[in-house]
């Protein structure tokens, strides 16, 4: 059994099944059990959740929650994966303690080079328990040796030049104008009873649509129209709220972004 938040990332929903793992989403932090039956927590292997600015959500764990969870693996004996690569991008608001922090001793942290050097640079790292780290290093190997030596080097230069910290505060700057430009257009054009989360970092909104829209079902009209998103539905390890989306803020200018809003409020209307 692998407990999941509700909604996660896709990818990790992915990996999962294809070991054929009983993925448990979890309903919140709030309930003493987060939804989550006696049973299931005690045959839980391990926890998987993105902490900061989730990928889709955008959203952020308090540290009541965090500590919620702790106290959870604790009682349960199980251990939790922090998934953690869009920690450097926070735009507003204060950092929250790594879970790692609170329990070291049962958390693997995971971090990425792919949000703050390059996209798609695919090289990351991983904080933990050494015997946790000992196994991974076991696995690893024996699926590809090592991450390529080549991109280890440009890393390590990358981070000891001082351009990672230079590149930091540049992207930090132009994503947060992203979002907010982003978020200032869904309040002047999207219709009624449309509502999206409020990121204070990452790359993602997540969208909230009345109960009657099916986001699987509108794709090929809004792409017919000329915008993409991808339907919320996949983030959910049982393929539950079809009528959410998530949108990326980060990539497009503002002109296409605006023109993008505009498009979609207009296929959601209709
Ligand atoms: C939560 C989460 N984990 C992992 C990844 C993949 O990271 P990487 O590019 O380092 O493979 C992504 C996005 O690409 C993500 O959103």
């Amino acid at each position: 059994v692998i407990l999941t938040s509700s909604p996660t990332y896709l990818g990790a929903i992915q990996s999962f099944k294809s070991y054929r793992a009983d993925i448990q989403p979890m309903s919140g932090w709030k309930e003493d059990t987060c939804g989550v039956s006696h049973e299931t927590l005690k045959k839980a292997k391990f926890c998987y959740v993105i902490p900061d600015f989730q990928n889709p959500s955008g959203e952020t764990m308090t540290i009541t929650e965090r500590q919620a969870l702790v106290d959870l693996s604790r009682k349960y004996g199980f251990v939790i994966v922090e998934d953690s690569p869009y920690r450097e991008l926070r735009y507003s608001g204060t950092p929250v303690e790594t879970i790692y922090s609170l329990a070291p001793e049962r958390t693997i942290h995971l971090g990425s080079f792919s949000k703050i050097f390059a996209p798609g640079f695919r090289l990351g790292w991983a904080i933990g328990p050494e015997e946790l780290l000992d196994s991974i290093y076991v696995c690893k190997q024996s699926l590809d040796l090592c991450p390529p030596v080549l991109d280890q080097y440009l890393a390590a230069e990358f981070m000891s030049s001082g351009a990672l910290d230079r590149n930091l505060k540049k992207s930090i700057a132009y994503y947060k104008e992203k979002r907010d430009y982003m978020i200032a257009l869904l309040e002047k054009y999207m219709p009624e009873g449309v509502s999206w989360t409020h990121p204070e970092g990452g790359l993602f909104l997540f969208l909230t649509l009345p109960d009657s829209i099916d986001t699987v079902s509108l794709y090929d009209k809004a792409l017919s129209a000329g915008v993409a998103y991808v339907a919320g539905s996949f983030f959910y390890p049982d393929g539950s709220h079809r009528n959410t989306m998530r949108l990326n803020f980060s990539f497009l200018d503002k002109n296409k972004m605006e023109n993008g809003i505009k498009i979609l409020s207009e296929v959601i209307t209709h």
